[in-house]
């Protein structure tokens, strides 16, 4: 990212302020839509990380299918900004839930859910197409692969009929507690395995996977392209002697899909997991010193209510990366109050401004009701449309 740059547009507005280098995060996109090409695969971005309608469009405009929403507001939001094939990745319970999918398939040309029960189905509007997910090692969601998968794709079948059964499902989120480079490689093969394995005992019980889908940005960068052709890490095939990479593949009959959602951004995390590269980073959140307590220590305006708290990658120390300033380390927030540390001088005074890129991109940016994009064109501010939740009737 180009810091400086960053930090003269933002230098007429307040802190705590998130800033975008839209030229880095053009650069992210496109890099995404090659590697998802290469691999075989179609890319459906999780615009959870954004929750903007103008990096929607632009994820669409690099040839992205549709995008993935968590919640119905992010659908709604990315539907009214024109994108007409959605997977909410989420299943819908409740009445008010189903209520807003039923004005929700209405408006566009596809719409899918993933659930992993019959029961998340009931009162499911008509044109709804159904993942069932599958928990390939992460322990949230999904039934475990192979035959408690088969048997619950089999009643949902039953619930539903054969032709609203779109596919198979799985995020591989296990990986961001990956310790090294070969815990995020075995996480990738068990998405990919999850997948095809269960695929192939539906297909033995006479019932086609239409598609398949899978992916988060640290599996992405460890699905090694057919014909042994570098990762996005710089290794190529496995070494011989250990267990090969399933090839996967998009087939006339069976359609995969990759899910990343950070790649966008990128964040600290990322960068401590060796996925993404510090200058891949395109999000800062631009913070003032206010107190200098001593010469190891200087406490920024930028708490847990503008840089996210949910570190779950053990390898990142602190809350996030200094641009810049690599000796600091982010090392305890409060709400309003973000406390930087190091073992030198922080060579801080008050009144500095830094950079910092936060741990976790997706709940930093919803912290924000608008981000600040730098571009060549001229800076914009990106209002973050699907934030919040709408909990009235
Ligand atoms: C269901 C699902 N799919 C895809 C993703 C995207 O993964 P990442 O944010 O690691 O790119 C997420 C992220 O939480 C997710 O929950």
């Amino acid at each position: 990212m180009r810091v400086e740059r960053m930090l003269a547009a933002a230098a007429p507005c307040d802190t705590p302020l998130a800033v975008v280098d839209v030229s880095v995060m053009e650069a992210n996109l496109e890099a995404m839509q090659s590697r998802v090409a290469a691999l075989g695969w179609s890319l459906r971005p999780h615009a959870k990380t954004h929750k903007s309608a103008t990096v929607a469009r632009r994820q669409i405009a690099h040839g992205a299918r549709g995008v993935t929403a968590a919640t119905l507001r992010e659908a709604e939001s990315f539907a009214t900004a024109g994108v007409d094939d959605i997977l909410l990745a989420h299943p819908p319970v409740g009445p008010a839930k189903l209520q807003r999918l039923g004005a929700l398939v209405a408006r566009l040309r596809r719409l899918a859910v993933s659930v992993d029960s019959v029961e998340a189905v009931r009162g499911l509007p008509a044109g709804v197409e159904v993942f069932w997910e599958i928990d390939s090692g992460h322990h949230r969601l999904g039934t475990l692969p192979g035959e408690a998968s088969v048997a619950g794709v089999v009643r949902l079948v039953d619930s539903i009929g054969a032709e609203r059964f779109r596919g198979l499902l799985t995020f591989p989120g296990h990986a961001y507690a990956a310790g090294d480079d070969s815990a995020l490689d075995a996480a990738a093969m068990a998405e990919k395995a999850a997948l095809l394995g269960t695929a192939q005992d539906l297909g033995d019980r006479g019932i086609s996977v239409r598609e398949l889908s899978l992916g988060s940005t640290p599996t992405l960068a460890h699905h090694r392209p057919p014909g042994g052709a570098p990762d996005r890490t710089g290794a190529s095939a496995a070494p011989a002697g250990t267990h090969q990479p399933t090839a996967l593949r998009s087939t006339e009959n069976t359609l995969v899909e990759a899910r990343p959602g950070v790649y966008v951004y990128g964040d600290a995390q990322q960068i401590a997991l060796g996925t993404m590269r510090r200058q891949e980073c395109a999000l800062a959140v631009i913070a003032t010193v206010v107190s200098t307590p001593d010469r190891h220590r200087a406490v920024i305006d930028a708490g847990s209510k503008a840089l996210a708290a949910d570190v779950s990658v053990a390898r990142l120390r602190g809350f996030g990366v200094v641009v810049g300033r690599e000796h600091l380390v982010l090392e305890r927030m409060s709400e309003e109050h973000g406390v930087l540390t190091a073992a030198e001088p922080t060579g801080l005074r008050i009144g500095d401004r830094v950079a910092v890129i936060p741990a976790h991109c997706c709940t930093t940016v919803n912290l924000h009701p608008a981000v600040l994009m730098v571009e060549e064109a001229g800076d914009w501010w990106d209002p973050v449309v699907a934030r919040g939740w709408q909990p009235g009737a």
